[in-house]
């Protein structure tokens, strides 16, 4: 986040003007409280729902006689710096009130959760990111910081930037997949979607990177577990994506709930000074997530709530999103001296940067004609359009046995499945602001590409399973088609599974289904890599659907007819099957790296490999490669890495070529592959190219257990190719 001298000045000279109630409420970040109709704190009520002593009916009548209290008078006052919401007309309202009633007129930030899409809601992050295109990872943002403005939204709670490498964990879904490099691309291009290059234009929001950090590395993939590594680990895995969003001028950052190595990241000063604020230079804030501050007291760390503020203050944190501890303790503590005032000082500084550097001053409100667009109308055509484009890169080919897909269409199709006929599952986590009305199903997608196609439910994820209607399905379909996987509440947070095989009874499905004697495709709707072992093995051809957001259907629907061919590549690795987890492809070799020989890294009753690699992917043609050349540069800073790319099948597709690295011998141990490049290439049946790429010797270094960045000098080697497990490969020699 970029400020001119005279923002810097305008800043200061505001931080001059502020007495402590007014530093002190800046650093305060309310939600609007739902107040009345019960009378237990509205927490005890989701608690209560949660755990069944309130039924939804119940909860929906006690909802009903509820109000919102959206805190006009702490705002008057001073006492509010951000609030959250997307109603944009409760935002000028809100925002009124703060610009023309409070004493100095501070605008709000006004904060919400758009991780894929607002109105236009795209792919998940773990599909999307397996389309490999930066560029459409930029445009998706762009188009969802655009409609988060109209909805009075300037400060988007995205991106989800948390390298996991264990699918039982639920956020997977929300996130950029297993890769370090990926994921950094993938941070950069969203922070320039969400930020533009001139945020006080209208149509960019301040974004806020999460979950900062390392909150995918929760122990066993249970949701907000400890989290404990090296501190190699630390850099070279889980700080690459923040370190590239900074870059890029992520205007803040969000702490995340988990401990790490002992130390709860809401009140980590290691994380957030000595690396985030001093190292990377992040002028701009950190905010708690949700009751982050609070629950240091339950992690242990924290005699009770006061302390925690004052380490959290003290460690970096800038502001509380969760129960008022900042509103509730500061002001104390700074006249204690248990806070200094340059610390309070240095973290309203850096909300009042991301106000004046998002223009707020000058145009604190939604226009009035943003606000028309979206009100009671479908989602704009190109926002709609662009949303199918993003389906489309996002699905993934994982078998096709037979060249049965793309399926002839004159066959008559049988869809089965409870989540074929869903407008509502296709959307997937973190959604909130989506309109059923512009969703296409699976079904509506087959049928308005005018497939010869019939719906049979027969079974769904949550335990159905209907033998007459697969009885009928069988009989009358040439070939079925079975939409399976999860639901959208099966992924996200608080969303860990510890068995991820198809939820329910869907396997048993498909084994009714095969035993008809009838093809079967499986479509995949999930957010998590699912355990498919079994599945590969019998099923003849599988699209891996994910949640595609709300064009799924018509994406579905051209690569089931051929209308497209499937590009895209999965962002994390499946497992064959349960008790695999974690699985990634960068992981060290170990001195007996798995084989068949039983003395090996292995395990005795299931496979030790992935069933589907980082980076795998196929396509309705087929690419060859060949010819890898490595050349180091005159001048000796870096290698060109050249091969050929040859479209060897019937019909135009595209590919995405991947660089890897290894580094063969090191002062660490150091992964048997890390991704470095990659470039999607586009061929007609026949054609072949060239494909280089340009690998700067300073990215061919790691972090050692100090923080430090090291070059060393030795053997590496080189892999190109179609996945982290197909490769050609190259050894060299390298001086640094
Ligand atoms: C949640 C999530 C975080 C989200 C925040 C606000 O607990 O962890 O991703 O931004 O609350 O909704």
């Amino acid at each position: 986040m970029r400020l001119t001298q005279e923002q810097e000045r305008k800043v200061e000279s505001i931080l001059a003007r502020m007495t402590l109630e007014e530093k002190i409420g800046q650093t305060n970040l309310e939600s609007p409280s739902i107040v009345g109709g019960f009378d237990v704190p509205f927490e005890e009520l989701i608690e209560m729902l949660t755990d069944g002593r309130l039924s939804n009916e119940e909860f929906g009548k006690i909802m009903a006689t509820s109000s919102r209290d959206y805190h006009e008078d702490d705002i008057r006052a001073g006492r509010v710096g951000a609030m959250m919401g997307d109603d944009p007309v409760k935002a000028n309202e809100l925002q009124k009130i703060a610009v023309e009633e409070s004493r100095l007129g501070i605008p709000l930030l006004m904060g919400f959760d758009v991780i894929h899409g607002l109105r236009t809601v795209y792919p998940i992050a773990i599909a999307e990111a397996g389309s490999f295109d930066d560029d459409l990872f930029e445009r998706t943002a762009s188009m969802a910081a655009k409609e988060s403005r109209a909805h009075g939204i300037n400060w988007n709670f995205a991106p989800m930037l948390d390298v996991a490498r264990d699918s039982r964990w639920g956020r997977v879904s929300e996130g950029p997949g297993e890769d370090p490099r990926l994921g950094a691309r993938f941070a950069r291009a969203k922070i320039r979607g969400l930020q533009g290059d001139t945020a006080s234009d209208r149509n960019y929001v301040a974004a806020c990177m999460k979950h900062y950090v390392a909150y995918g590395a929760c122990e066993s993939g249970r949701d907000y577990n400890t989290t404990m590594m090296s501190t190699s680990m630390l850099h070279n895995v889980y700080l690459e994506a923040f370190r590239a969003a900074v870059e890029e001028g992520a205007a803040s950052a969000m702490a995340s709930f988990n401990d790490l190595n002992g130390v709860p990241c809401s009140v980590n000063p290691y994380t957030l000074r000595t690396v985030l604020k001093d190292g990377y230079g992040m002028n701009g804030f950190v905010v708690s997530d949700a009751n982050g501050i609070k629950e240091c007291v339950a992690h242990g760390i924290a005699a009770d709530e006061e302390d925690a503020g004052i380490q959290a203050m003290n460690a970096g944190l800038d502001m509380d999103m969760g129960p008022h501890i900042f509103k509730n303790y500061l002001k104390k503590a700074v006249e204690e001296g248990r806070v200094p005032m340059e610390i309070l000082d240095d973290a309203v500084r850096r909300i009042l940067r991301v106000k004046v550097w998002l223009g707020l001053f000058e145009n604190p409100y939604v226009p009035e004609e943003s606000i028309r667009t979206y009100a009671d109308s479908n989602v704009p055509e190109e926002h709609s359009t662009l949303a199918l484009e993003a389906a489309e890169k996002s699905l993934v080919l994982l078998k096709n046995e037979d060249n049965l897909l793309p399926l002839d269409r004159e066959q008559k199709i049988s869809l089965v499945g409870k989540l074929a006929d869903s407008r509502t599952e296709i959307i997937g986590a973190w959604a909130m602001s989506w309109q059923e009305r512009d969703c296409v199903s699976i079904r509506e997608g087959l049928e308005k590409a005018g497939a010869n196609v019939r719906y049979f439910a027969c079974g769904g994820p949550e335990g159905e399973l209907d033998s007459e209607e697969i009885r009928q399905a069988a009989e009358w379909g040439d070939v079925i088609v079975a939409v399976l996987g999860e639901t959208d509440a099966m992924s996200g947070e608080a969303s860990s599974r510890a068995d991820i095989t198809l939820p329910g009874k869907q396997r048993k499905l498909l084994k009714k289904l095969l035993k008809t004697g009838k093809k079967v495709v499986l479509v995949l709707m999930n957010g998590r890599p699912l355990a498919l072992g079994w599945e590969d093995q019998h099923v003849p051809a599988i699209l891996e659907g994910w949640h595609l957001g709300i064009r799924m259907g018509d994406a579905v629907a051209a690569a089931l007819l051929g209308d497209l061919n499937p590009e895209g590549k999965v962002a994390s690795s499946f497992p064959a099957e349960n008790g695999i987890e974690p699985l990634y492809y960068n992981h060290p070799n170990t001195g007996r790296p798995g084989s068949r020989s039983k003395f090996t890294s292995r395990y005795l009753d299931a496979p030790f490999e992935a069933l589907y690699p980082f980076g795998f992917g196929l396509s309705y043609t087929a690419f060859s490669y060949s010819g890898l050349k490595v050349k180091e540069e005159e001048g000796g800073g870096a290698f060109e890495i050249t091969l050929r790319l040859a479209n060897t099948g019937a019909r135009e597709g595209t590919e995405t070529v991947q660089l890897y690295l290894q580094d063969k011998a090191a002062s660490l141990v150091r992964p048997v592959k890390e991704l470095k490049d990659y470039m999607k290439v586009t061929l007609k049946a026949g054609e072949e190219k060239t494909v280089r790429f340009r690998l700067s010797k300073k990215d061919m270094g790691f972090y050692d257990n100090s923080g430090k960045y090291l070059l060393e000098d030795g053997l590496f080697k080189i892999f190109a190719g179609g996945s982290s497990r197909d490769c050609l490969e190259e050894e060299i020699m390298v001086k640094f």
